[in-house]
């Protein structure tokens, strides 16, 4: 018995096998266990100095001292131990959370108007310059303001040129803006002078025709509107819009819901005029539709047409964006191509 707290005795082999544990504890968790199992009320060295009280009386204190010694060692080593873990353990953060202060920023990205609401904003500003109210009509219409109040009844051959998607219960995608003009006359009486822009529905798609396209219609009704009026209105629009000199023609045409009527066309701003995919190769751009409000349908509003006349068009918003901008297939703009609208963001009108 007494051999066994000699020098070299078990509490030496013990301190050795409690440091090599410590050295092993690879975090703080580990060590408090190391620290019980050797330290603790029921740890090894303390069982040892417990069994002090076993020994002869002359031998007690050389054993005592012996294990307070180990005792001591063992507590530094834990200690020394918790130092180095606790350093590791705020490196390691520090190299997680490391901050690469040479990347470039995150940014925040400026929103910005579609383009073709920025070219909405700019007709609706020029027209206001000049005095029309902005107007707005549903786009699902009915019969009744789509096509018979323009002069256009049931059976009347012209309802094919507009590709119209039906709805249930007689209703319709509007084919374009100009029931906005017999739901205006309808609940006002003259004068009028009013745009409305908006979108419509036609079965219809190329480069230069979208399904879902805008148009915006322009209505001026009082006593004496010639078709000279519509002419100069129009062509000031146009080169307001373009800010330059531009060609602009008009054709002859036919519309139910104007006479005379006549299609507007500019050079095209793309090619100059030289002839290229969009223009189809003719130089020209159609932009427009144009007329003289039909008798028929200022009866269909209740407008006396012996004391009013008035002239009407209907442009498409989008030809006047792609011109504007440069764009050649109408469709970039309905494709929702960040790459593409970014270009836009910011723009003024
Ligand atoms: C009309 O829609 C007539 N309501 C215009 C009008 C109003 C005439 C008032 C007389 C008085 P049109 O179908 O031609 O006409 O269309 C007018 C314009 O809309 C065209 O000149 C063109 O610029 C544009 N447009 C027509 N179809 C499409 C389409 N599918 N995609 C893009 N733009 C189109
Ligand atoms: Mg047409």
């Amino acid at each position: 018995m007494s051999a066994e707290h000699d020098q070299g005795g078990p509490e030496q082999t013990l301190t050795a096998r409690a440091l090599a544990d410590i050295g092993a504890c690879a975090d703080l968790a580990s060590l408090d266990e190391a620290r019980v199992r050797w330290l603790g009320r029921k740890g090894a060295l303390t069982e040892q100095l417990k069994s002090i009280g076993s020994l002869p009386p002359s031998e007690r204190p050389a054993a005592g001292a012996r294990i307070n010694r180990a005792t001591e060692r063992v507590q530094h080593a834990i200690e020394a131990r918790r130092v180095e873990l606790e350093r590791g353990a705020v490196e390691r953060a520090l190299a997680e959370g490391a901050v690469d202060v040479t990347l470039p920023g995150r940014g925040e990205g400026t929103g910005g108007l579609h383009p073709i609401t920025q070219t909405r904003l700019r007709i609706e500003q020029i027209f206001r310059q000049a005095g029309f109210d902005v107007a707005e009509g549903p786009e699902i219409e009915d019969d009744f303001h789509n096509f018979e109040a323009l002069n256009l009844p049931p059976d009347h051959p012209a309802r094919a040129m507009h590709d119209t998607f039906y709805l249930k219960g007689g209703y319709l995608l509007r084919t374009h803006t100009s029931p906005v003009q017999i739901r205006a006359m309808r609940s006002r009486p003259p004068p009028l002078a009013l745009i409305a822009p908006g979108r419509v529905y036609r079965r219809d798609s190329d480069v230069s025709h979208s399904p879902m396209f805008h148009q915006i219609e322009g209505l001026l009704v009082d006593e004496n509107v010639s078709f000279a009026h519509l002419k100069a209105a129009l062509h000031h629009f146009m080169e307001a819009f373009f800010e330059q000199n531009l060609s602009m023609r008009l054709r002859p045409s036919y519309f139910p819901f104007t006479e005379p009527s006549a299609e507007v066309d500019i050079s095209c701003v793309l090619c100059q005029g030289r002839g290229c995919r969009v223009c189809k190769h003719t130089g020209w751009l159609e932009i427009a539709g144009c007329g003289m409000v039909h008798p028929r349908v200022f009866e269909a509003c209740g407008v006396d047409a012996e004391r009013f006349t008035g002239w009407a068009f209907g442009a498409g918003i989008d030809r006047l964006a792609m011109l504007r901008h440069g764009v050649n297939d109408l469709r970039l703009f309905f494709e929702n191509d960040l790459r593409f609208l970014a270009g836009f963001a910011g723009g003024a009108p």
